[in-house]
């Protein structure tokens, strides 16, 4: 879940890796650091907290060198301290890591009975420790690297320099992305292809297990066996503006109000609007005629995604669909069918457990395709086929305007589904197709209730417990809009459906809790609202999101109300996922959290 960085370069380094670390710092910003090889040896500069203050050391304390690494990161070892800060050096060797050494443990034992002393409490160090041991023995840096990559478990990306060797890089992959930019004399490594994009758009991705020998001019590339293999170089379309805030305060504000435009771009890719019906940008490899059952996994809010597809895979598509998130899929060795279909969702499309899970679904011979953001991201090219969405790069690490793109994708596929399963009429699809259509422009009406959301939310702000109820496709918009309020919050919030909360969860109503009730004017309503009036009849504060026909018959019974525009009932997540945003974002405004860089978070949980 770190960034990592390395360049070899003609211009003294440091503040170029630090501007490629600032597009990284979406994978952790607990601490940063930076090394570079000097006329003294290795030099570091670490910092804890946000870049910004490794920025800050650098200005008063800069750093020449024109080959260098850094590091941004999410702690997973070891404490947020200076200490445990990458780069880390022992000896000659100087180190940054993203992901987990597994065997750590045991390898230092083994490093300390032979006489090592560790400095730092990071799995890291056993990496830079073996390579200091191995040269020490008089290996040559590539021989040592080899020795020392055998003994590695776990899932790593490393990038590694030499004291002395200003023309040397060694960069290893196996698990977490790494991808190597190539320059004019320059050479350069990256976490992504957006870190590296101010340098270069030649990039070269590095396939687990490889590793590479950099130098200003040249690029060697060995795999897992050590056989030198040729990986192709392509142009990276990541975008060489760093992304700003525009007029926003945050991130997510910005991405929230996005989300009719950056809908209106997904929609373009999978509906045909003259026709109002649904187009497939390229041939299936499958076929969905006969399909048995699909199968979804995916991490958090991308998991919720998943689950509201399944109400319309199994309703429009008449197609079996199970849900499940990918950390507990992944170990389970379900049994999957002959004609099965796996679908994986993920914004960063480098989640280590959805990677793993579409790992395993490919093993048992499932089709493969992927919903993603990020279209040069693993999960994307380890698919057979990609749905892409088109949320532009998503900054703030509570995920929004990717939620719904998801959405978006998924709602298309399963009116495709619908089409080929002949479980849809032409008419029906163009009636689904109509409403997706629409569901843009009425999102833009619900971002002008933000300053209502904005006072409602501050209702809520002093709450210590909120619940969220909804049913059939809203009840996982309930699991998002909790999900959203407590990541960036700290408030604590669950969502249930709501007729499942006579089952327990209604011990927890008082005069002090409110309920925020998803309540959508649609068959399951007056369900909804009976659920709703239990609460009440218990103290609980009510607030409800409905549309105007269910305002008419129960604002009155509720503590605050959100209006939402009527909309087809298929549309109504991607709607309603709106107010639970706002309501999170203004909640976290008015307590004074980090709303873009929530405490122990990271964008892209590269680690399981
Ligand atoms: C919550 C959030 C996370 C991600 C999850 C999966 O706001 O953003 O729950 O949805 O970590 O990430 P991706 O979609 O990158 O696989």
């Amino acid at each position: 879940m770190c960034g990592i960085v390395g360049i070899l370069g003609k211009e003294p380094v440091a503040d170029n890796i630090v501007e490629a670390l600032r597009r990284l710092e979406y994978r952790g910003y607990d601490s940063a650091g930076v090394a570079t090889l000097t006329s003294h040896g290795i030099e570091r500069r670490r910092a804890v907290g946000k870049l910004k203050n490794l920025a800050s050391l650098l200005a008063r304390e800069p750093l020449e060198g024109t080959s260098g690494i850094g590091h941004t990161r999410w702690a997973t070892h070891g404490g947020v301290t200076e200490t445990n800060a990458h780069p880390h050096t022992v000896g000659d060797v100087v180190v940054v890591h993203n992901g987990i050494i597994e065997n750590f443990r045991a390898l230092k034992d083994e490093l300390i009975a032979d006489g090592a002393v560790f400095t730092t409490q990071t799995d890291t160090e056993v990496v830079a420790q073996l390579l200091s041991r191995e040269m020490k023995r008089g290996r040559a840096p590539r021989e040592a690297v080899k020795a020392v990559l055998s003994r590695l478990h776990g899932a790593f990306a490393l990038a590694i320099l030499f004291k002395g060797e200003n023309d040397l890089m060694i960069a290893a992959r196996n698990g977490p992305p790494l991808a190597i930019g190539h320059g004019n004399g320059e050479m350069f490594v990256g976490s992504d292809a957006i870190a590296l994009s101010p340098f270069t758009n030649r990039i070269t991705y590095l396939e687990d297990g490889d590793w590479a020998v950099l130098t200003h001019h040249s690029v060697e590339i060995h795999d897992a066996d050590g056989k030198p293999v040729k990986r192709p170089m392509s142009f990276s379309q990541a975008s060489t503006m760093l992304v700003d805030k525009g007029n926003h305060r945050h991130f997510m504000a910005k991405e929230i109000e996005e989300q009719p435009e950056v809908i209106g771009h997904t929609l373009a890719e999978y509906v045909d609007f003259a026709e109002g019906t649904v187009r497939v940008p390229e041939k299936l490899p499958f076929d969905f005629a006969a399909l048995d059952r699909i199968t979804i996994t995916a991490c958090g809010t991308a998991s919720y995604a998943g689950l509201t597809a399944k109400y319309w895979f199994e309703r429009i598509a008449r197609l079996p669909t199970e849900v499940d998130i990918a950390s507990e899929f992944r170990y389970r060795e379900a049994p999957l069918p002959k004609n099965g279909l796996a679908i994986v969702v993920s914004q960063s499309g480098e989640t280590a457990d959805t990677l793993a899970a579409l790992r395993y679904c490919k093993q048992q011979g499932q089709h493969t395709l992927a919903i993603v953001n990020v279209p040069e991201s693993t999960i994307a090219r380890e698919s057979e086929m990609v749905f892409r969405t088109y949320a532009g790069p998503e900054i703030g690490v509570a995920s929004t305007k990717a939620f719904t793109c998801q959405l978006t994708a998924l709602a298309c596929l399963a009116i495709l589904a619908g089409k080929l399963r002949g479980t849809l009429t032409l008419e029906q699809e163009r009636e689904l197709v109509s409403a997706l259509i629409m569901a843009p422009r009425q999102m833009t009406e619900i971002l002008k209730e933000e300053k209502h959301i904005a006072d409602v939310a501050r209702e809520i702000a002093n709450a210590r417990d909120v619940l969220f109820l909804g049913r059939g496709l809203n009840y996982p918009i309930a699991l998002e809009g909790a999900l959203k309020l407590k990541e960036i919050s700290y408030i604590h919030a669950e969502g249930y459906a709501a007729g499942e909360l006579k089952h327990g969860p209604i011990a927890l109503i008082d005069e002090n809790v409110p309920v925020i009730v998803i309540a959508p004017h649609d068959e399951l309503y007056d369900k909804t609202i009976s659920n709703m009036e239990e609460v009440a009849a218990r103290g609980g504060k009510i607030v409800l999101l409905t549309d105007d026909h269910g305002m008419t018959d129960n604002e009155h019974k509720a503590f605050r109300s959100i209006r939402v525009p009527k909309a087809h009932p298929f549309v109504s997540p991607l709607l309603y996922a709106v107010p639970v945003q706002l309501l999170a974002y203004h909640a976290a405004v008015f307590i004074g959290t980090d709303v873009d860089q929530p405490r122990n978070l990271a964008k892209s949980v590269t680690v399981e």
